[in-house]
């Protein structure tokens, strides 16, 4: 276990821990809660796969038209989770969100499988579906017209990226004595301030 007393910034705090799972966790090691609200302030909670990540923030992707992203074009504010159960640890990440750059979604989504980039022509996530075959008869329309050549990125597909200001690491300790340390952004000194918790 690495001491969470080293690190003066959470980012290569973060880059262990995560590095930890990858090694520990037979499943999507970066698989994490986004939480958002509504415009009426009720919260709402899912999950999704970190696909990208440095000091400027946390990048997921997913269908902006689905519940999480019109709540989140609503209120540009998101709390990341992540719990590693093979180490007892938590993460939690808060911040405000924006959108991905064209660019990187593009090369992100180009990535993705053939048959993952159809999906995301003929899923219109987060709305009623009469039936699983209205979905199949969508998968077989985008694959007939993309059969040949390149998918483009849908228009209502790209990633949201959540800037952390607040980040804890919390990690498991006998008789729930756990550690909890804190990073908070500080506008004025242009850095992180560092604060341990009660558990
Ligand atoms: C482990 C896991 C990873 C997931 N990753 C994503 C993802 O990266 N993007 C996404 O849109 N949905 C992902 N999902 C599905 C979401 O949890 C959710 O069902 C879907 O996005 C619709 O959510 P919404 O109605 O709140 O918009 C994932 C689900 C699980 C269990």
């Amino acid at each position: 276990m690495s001491n969470t007393c080293d690190f003066q910034e959470p980012f290569d705090l973060f880059a262990n821990w995560l590095e930890k799972a990858k090694e520990l966790e037979p499943r999507d090691h970066n698989a994490m809660t986004v939480a958002t609200t509504t415009t009426d302030g009720k919260p709402s909670a899912r999950m999704v796969l970190l696909k990208d990540w440095d000091q400027d923030g946390f990048v997921f992707y997913t269908n902006f038209d689905s519940r999480k992203g019109q709540q989140l074009q609503n209120n540009m504010q998101a709390a990341l989770l992540f719990h590693w159960k093979s180490m007892n640890r938590q993460i939690r990440i808060e911040g405000p969100v924006e959108v991905v750059s064209d660019e990187l979604a593009d090369d992100y989504f180009n990535s993705r499988p053939r048959d993952s980039r159809i999906g995301a022509w003929a899923s219109q996530q987060s709305r009623p579906m009469e039936g699983r075959w209205v979905f199949e008869k969508e998968i077989a329309k985008y694959a007939a017209k993309y059969a040949v050549g390149d998918i483009p990125r849908p228009p209502h597909w790209s990633g949201f990226r959540v800037k952390p200001h607040f980040m804890e690491f919390w990690q498991d300790r006998k008789f729930r004595l756990h550690d909890r340390h804190i990073y908070l952004l500080n506008d004025e000194k242009n850095g992180w301030t560092k604060e341990v918790w009660f558990p």
